[in-house]
């Protein structure tokens, strides 16, 4: 971990839908000097967004950080106003799998997600960088309210999409894209330094039920939290990977946002998002047809797509949430 003088720090507003990897990735920022967190809000997806923003509450309280960051809360519906089934099953009903929650001292802001993202954009012209590890409805609403917030923010990182993988929630769609798919389409095509960060990556980073383990064995309370939360992941991923572990989505994005991982695969192509009712509802087409003759980067797209990570990254977080 760095230590970073006030100046140095970098800026981010965090754009969540507070279930178990968010909370992961929210601790793994908040343990480090050189992240300031100016601000978390809270969208539906994994959850509510009011049981969202609770949940960012409680993490908050759980890191020792209690009213020193604004929470918001957003969307409740979609983009186009409509309302998507919740992801229970993987994050628990209340979204942080069977830990205990209680209620957080800290309280949500006036303001909504997007007044606050715009506000903090306007005050702080071109320092803020965006991180997205939910639906994007909150940052297609905050478009709307602020058609000049492309040149007000630093860049933007997105969890979601799923680019040459399969799908998580469909068999084409990534359950980020897929619970407001207008909202992405409108994120992923606006004119704004983008990195997305799909399955593609995500699912390749694997944290073992031994590394859960050393943090459920620790002396660390947040390190601790991390693993009550992450058993009921654990419990869910082994349907997916056939042994006790989980992949590291919002996580892996929030330390791509930040430089701590940098992709050793990733191109900057145009990304369309389906939006039709069939099949392909959510899915992420990225034109990767470039890749062919190497990783040249497509006229007028501004869309980093991640394609691979190094590997590791886990006990990197396992490290940093130990040391908290
Ligand atoms: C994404 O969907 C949610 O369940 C996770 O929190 C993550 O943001 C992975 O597809
Ligand atoms: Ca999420």
């Amino acid at each position: 971990m760095t230590s970073a003088s006030k100046a140095d720090r970098k800026a981010l507003l965090v754009d969540c839908d507070t279930g178990i990897d968010d909370a992961i990735a929210l601790l793994y920022l908040l343990a480090d000097p050189g992240v300031e967190i100016c601000g978390i809000t809270t969208v539906f997806g994994n959850i509510s967004a009011a049981t969202a923003a609770r949940n960012t509450l409680w993490v908050l309280d759980v890191a020792g950080r209690t009213g020193q960051v604004p929470v918001a809360e957003g969307s409740e519906l979609t983009l186009v106003g409509e309302q998507t089934h919740r992801t229970g099953d993987v994050h628990g009903g209340e979204g942080l799998g069977g830990a205990e929650v209680r209620e957080p001292s800290g309280r949500v802001v006036g303001e909504s997600a997007a007044e606050l993202i715009v506000r903090t954009a306007r005050e702080r012209p071109g320092e803020v960088h965006l991180l997205a590890t939910g639906p994007l409805t909150n940052l297609a609403v905050a478009l709307r309210l602020e058609p000049k917030l492309t040149g007000l923010v630093k860049g933007v990182t997105v969890m979601g999409g799923a680019a040459l993988a399969p799908g998580n929630i469909t068999p084409a769609a990534e359950a980020n894209v897929w619970h407001d798919p207008e909202a992405a389409q409108a994120v992923l095509s606006a004119p704004w330094e983008t990195t997305l960060v799909p399955l593609d990556a995500t699912m390749r980073e694997v944290m073992t039920e031994d590394q859960r383990l050393s943090l459920a064995g620790s002396r660390s309370a947040v390190a601790r939290f991390a693993a009550d939360i992450l058993d009921h992941y654990m419990d869910f991923y082994t349907s997916v990977f056939g042994c006790r572990c989980c992949a590291c989505h919002d996580v892996l994005a929030a330390a791509i946002a930040v430089g701590d991982v940098v992709p050793t695969r990733a191109a900057t192509v145009r990304v369309a998002v389906d939006t039709s009712p069939g099949p392909a509802r959510g899915a992420t087409i990225c034109d990767l047809r470039g890749q062919y003759k190497g990783k040249a980067k497509q006229r007028g797209a501004t869309c980093t797509v991640v394609l691979q990570t190094a590997g590791g990254f886990p006990e990197t977080v396992v490290q940093r949430l130990l040391r908290t």
